[in-house]
């Protein structure tokens, strides 16, 4: 009877599943998922059991996630595992990012390599559980035996606070989204000519003068001759920096501060007007674009100025890695300025593009003493770089494949699939999507469609680490449109850095009209066009 009974309860959750596709559901894309007989019906009685405090702390914030879906919120202790439970657990025999979730009749399963692994099986969880059947006091899991690990070692996203600033919850928030989609790495853009946002203790003045503009242009940059004739700006004090840093870590994603330089420093310089070229005077920049100012590279003030500066950015953010720009840094003012001249003759280089390559590499050397490695954006290449940078691919992949030709690692982030400040439908005027930048459409399928590996040898291949959305804000001033441009390209750009060799166009996107059902309940804002049948 018992037995009968037990294949009746299989086959009615089978063909449940089957209806709604209930083992498939998650982004990125599991190795392995497959459904399983059984159910367990999770109800607000239903404890998280987690093996050690840090696995506790992961599951409080399942718990926190979850409350959305179920009503209520998970008690979550430290107690060994047992049926009936959602039980969290350490396999050393996995990945550190590998995980094994188990749904059958006696509870929920999650093993994982490391803390972190059990973090992505609690993700995978919450979005089951997100498109579960809600039945009488909780909602129904479907049984299913899931195997995951990630494709490749970094899955990054960049948001730009410069061109636009947002609250400490908002980048919370923003690491939230990150945290859902499996992304392990936040990559925060902070210092700019339109405004620097970092406070350095040493240097009180870039928070009173170089993180405020005096007005900021209104409409499209090329065009527009209209200001805001509002002073705006804002400082993330270090307190708030370490806040960040520690709820990043909280779910598992590294943050990576970016300094810019030699470009992209006008709000440096006119806090400090010696450290360019020309002394100045400049000003806070009002509207977009490349600057010809850039710093001084002749001058040993510059470098001070930036040891100092990464001295205190060392102290607050612990990953390895520290981005230092390199991207859009012209030659004019070095070609005139008799310092950077000297600095090219007593050095024995050629010209100014190998003048970068010596102002990038006595920094990398520097944070090198300090047990640090930096990440550029792909114009690093030009005058040469030293083989330990790891370049980010922008401009397109071609500076991603040459680098990796070259043997340096290498994160794709190139701005045809990867830069969600661009419109994403083929039409933006006729979508009414909110003015952007026009560029070319990065459609959600055009994200997906990435292959970092492209033109790459098996060999070249090792060299690819990863791939990341990049999110400017000179068009973007409030954090709704923030979650706009990002979700659901965040989605698309997981499931590359997460699932690649696994990837089919339209299951992820029979994926994502589940996956928005999350969205909702967790008050996401995003874009509605995929959803709309609009590319
Ligand atoms: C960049 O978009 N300038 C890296
Ligand atoms: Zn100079």
């Amino acid at each position: 009877m018992k037995r009968i009974l037990l294949f009746i309860v299989a086959v009615v959750c089978a063909t449940a599943l089957y209806a709604a596709d209930y083992a498939n559901v998650i982004v990125p894309r599991p190795l392995s998922c497959q459904a399983v007989a059984g159910e367990f019906v999770v109800t607000p009685k239903v404890v998280v059991r987690a093996e050690n405090e840090a696995l506790v702390a992961a599951g409080t914030i399942f718990a926190q996630n979850l409350s959305a879906v179920l009503d209520a919120t998970l008690a979550v202790k430290k107690l060994s595992p047992k049926s009936g439970a959602i039980n969290l657990q350490l396999d050393k025999t996995l990945l550190t990012e590998e995980y094994k979730l188990k749904i059958a009749a006696d509870g929920v399963w999650i093993a994982g390599g490391s803390e972190r692994a059990v973090f992505y099986g609690l993700q995978s969880l919450l979005q089951i559980a997100a498109a579960a059947d809600e039945v009488k006091g909780g909602v129904k899991l479907c049984g299913v035996e899931i195997a995951d690990k990630p494709h490749f070692e970094y899955r990054g996203g960049m948001l730009d606070v410069c061109r636009h600033i947002f609250t400490v919850e908002d980048v919370k928030r923003y690491i939230d989204i990150l945290a859902l989609h499996k992304i392990n790495k936040f990559h925060w853009h902070l210092t700019e000519d339109q405004g620097w946002r970092i406070e350095i203790k040493r240097y009180p003045e870039l928070s009173e003068v170089g993180a405020y503009r005096n007005q900021t242009i209104v409409g499209r940059n090329r065009t527009s001759k209209t200001y805001d004739n509002t002073r705006y700006g804002g400082i993330f004090t270090q307190d708030q920096v370490r806040e960040i840093v520690a709820y990043a870590a909280d779910r598992y994603i590294d943050v990576i501060p970016e300094i810019e330089m030699p470009g992209h420093a006008i709000a440096a310089l006119t806090t400090y007007p010696e450290l360019g070229c020309t002394g100045g005077p400049y000003e806070v920049w009002t509207r977009w674009g490349i600057s010809k100012d850039i710093y001084c590279a002749g001058k040993e003030s510059t470098f001070e100025f930036i040891e100092n500066v990464l001295s205190e950015v060392l102290e607050l953010f612990p990953y390895k890695y520290i981005h230092i720009g390199g991207d859009e840094a012209p030659r004019d003012a070095w070609k005139k300025c008799p310092l950077c001249q000297k600095r090219i003759k007593e050095e024995g280089l050629k010209n100014e593009h190998q003048l970068q390559s010596y102002f990038m590499e006595r920094v990398e050397r520097w944070l090198a003493e300090r047990g640090r490695s930096i990440i550029g954006w792909d114009e690093i290449l030009q005058g040469g770089i030293s083989k330990s940078a790891t370049v980010m691919s922008w401009r397109g992949s071609k500076g991603g494949i040459a680098a990796a030709k070259l043997g340096n690692n290498v994160i794709m982030t190139p701005n045809t699939h990867c830069y969600i400040d661009y419109y994403q439908t083929s039409d933006h005027k006729a979508n009414g999507e909110p003015l952007g930048n026009g560029r070319f459409p990065v459609t959600l399928r055009k994200t997906y469609e990435l292959d970092p590996y492209a033109e790459l040898n098996a060999e070249q291949q090792k060299f690819i680490k990863g791939v990341q959305v990049n999110l400017w804000t000179e068009y973007i001033a409030t954090f709704d449109h923030v979650q706009h441009m990002l979700l659901p390209r965040i989605a698309a750009l997981a499931e590359t850095g997460w699932s690649y060799g696994n990837k089919d166009y339209d299951d992820f996107a029979r994926r994502m009209h589940i996956l928005r059902k999350l969205y909702d309940k967790q008050g996401f804002v995003y874009a509605p066009y995929f959803f709309n049948g609009i590319e």
